[in-house]
């Protein structure tokens, strides 16, 4: 058996995630969860819907809860990060700043993303420490933090040598969309993908050795990446602002039909539609407030009230991904996922040391990617710039680098000018003062 910990165990995906756990325990036999997070009011109310969760499969796993590291860490095989440094108030910041100057308000991609970057890069190094001083010499890090891309990159750089697989659910997420739009289980589908962290795309999709990518791309030409049946897309990707970006993709197809994309390539290719129809005064980040964050910490103290706990926590990609890859990883499957790894030739015409996002074998030591080949010029140079304003941004937090930072802001496609890029990054240093390392 295993133990296993949850850093950032105030998240509302908490909840979501235990139930997966728990569906899949003959695979992953744990005999404790410890729940951490740095906010430990927060987590004690999420954890009153997680244990309860827990409670409906068994009484033999052990449950601890804390804000210190090592309580959290000491001895453990896995540990599931998923924080988010500034919580919903700086997600907030990061969307409606950037749109203030007309720029792309989003949590990882553009301005909002670097933000983001910068907040996260340090906390998730110190993560890393904790789990290498505490933890089994063999423990292994499965991370969902965002911005993951940058993230990646960051840890990469700053612990080379850490036993950390960072991972994303959007691709499994549009896997999801696809196969219902083909009407096929997700399990189903074997498919080719090349990119960095929300910034990919869908070369093949197979379906019992036939290649339906054609007829994917004609649907989501018509309808977008969606079905007419709203119900057959997860639950985490229903709200209105997700219907909104997996039509979005129409406008991708229209424009690029060769290939299918991530969802948030949206935001690179088409930034000035996307600032004109956002609302710069609720964005995604008032949604998740009002919406998720409000009904989960409802349904704690409807729960403590009553013994009754209202909402089932439904497990969706997110929740089965997570733990898909980590049994794999347990149990040295080999299972082949789309995760983020470092290139080495994987594509011999992108940096070796980029952090891309690829299919992957998961085994006890680690992902071994697939090899992909050379990707024609258009992608590579689209990656290429992506890449550069994240390493840069990378170079920017280590070295407390001003200008470093704005060559960042500058080389992101979401930013029309240098001039631009400054003003944005000027207000977001301001913004971040409790969180940013002097630049
Ligand atoms: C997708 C992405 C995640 C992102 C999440 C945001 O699942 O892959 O990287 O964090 O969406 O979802 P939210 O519901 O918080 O906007
Ligand atoms: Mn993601």
């Amino acid at each position: 058996t295993y133990k296993l910990a949850v850093a950032g165990g105030g998240s509302t995906y908490t909840p979501g995630i235990i139930r997966s756990l728990m569906d899949r325990l003959e695979d992953l036999p744990l005999s404790e969860i410890r729940f951490y997070d740095i906010d430990g009011e927060r987590q004690s109310k999420v954890v009153v819907a997680a244990k309860a969760v827990i409670a409906e499969y068994t009484d033999t796993i052990q449950v601890v809860e804390t804000t210190d590291p090592k309580t959290a860490f000491e001895d453990v095989d896995f540990v599931f990060a998923q924080m988010r440094v500034g919580k919903y108030a700086m997600r907030e910041l990061d969307e409606k700043i950037p749109l203030s100057h007309n720029v792309v308000g989003q949590e990882t991609c553009g301005p909002g993303g670097l933000a983001y970057g910068l907040r996260t890069i340090f906390p998730m190094v110190e993560l890393v420490d904790y789990v290498d001083q505490y933890a089994k010499k063999n423990a292994w890090i499965v991370n969902y933090s965002n911005p993951a891309s940058i993230v990646a990159e960051g840890v990469r750089k700053l612990r080379p040598h850490a036993r950390i697989i960072n991972i994303c659910d959007m691709p499994v997420a549009t896997m999801r969309n696809m196969a219902a739009i083909l009407g096929v289980n997700r399990e189903d589908l074997v498919v080719d993908y090349f990119g960095l962290n929300h910034f990919g795309w869908f070369t093949k999709v197979e379906v019992d050795g036939v290649d339906r990518l054609p007829e994917l791309r004609e649907h989501v030409y018509q309808h977008g990446l969606l079905t007419e049946d709203v119900s057959k897309i997860d639950y985490r990707h229903a709200d209105s602002s997700w219907i909104k970006t997996f039509k979005n993709i129409k406008l991708i197809m229209d424009h690029f039909p060769e290939y299918l994309p991530n969802p948030y390539l949206q935001y690179y290719l088409f930034p000035d539609y996307i600032v004109q129809t956002s609302n710069k005064e609720y964005t995604r980040a008032n949604e998740v407030m009002d919406g998720r964050e409000k009904t989960l910490f409802e349904t704690v103290r409807k729960y403590e009230e009553t013994g009754i706990l209202e909402d089932a926590f439904a497990v969706g990609v997110h929740g089965t991904f997570i733990v898909d890859v980590t049994i794999s990883l347990a149990q040295n499957l080999g299972r082949r996922y789309l995760v983020m790894v470092e290139n080495n030739g994987t594509i011999p015409n992108l940096p070796a040391d980029a952090m891309i996002e690829v299919p992957a074998l998961i085994t006890s030591s680690g992902p071994i990617p697939e090899h992909v080949g050379e990707i024609p010029y258009f992608y590579k140079a689209m990656i290429d710039q992506q890449l550069a304003s994240e390493k840069i941004l990378v170079e920017a937090i280590t070295e407390g680098s001003y200008i470093k930072a704005l060559q960042a802001f500058t080389l992101n496609k979401t930013i029309p000018s240098a001039k631009v890029a400054k003003s944005v990054l000027d207000d977001l240093i301001k913004a971040n003062k409790d969180y940013w390392p002097t630049l």
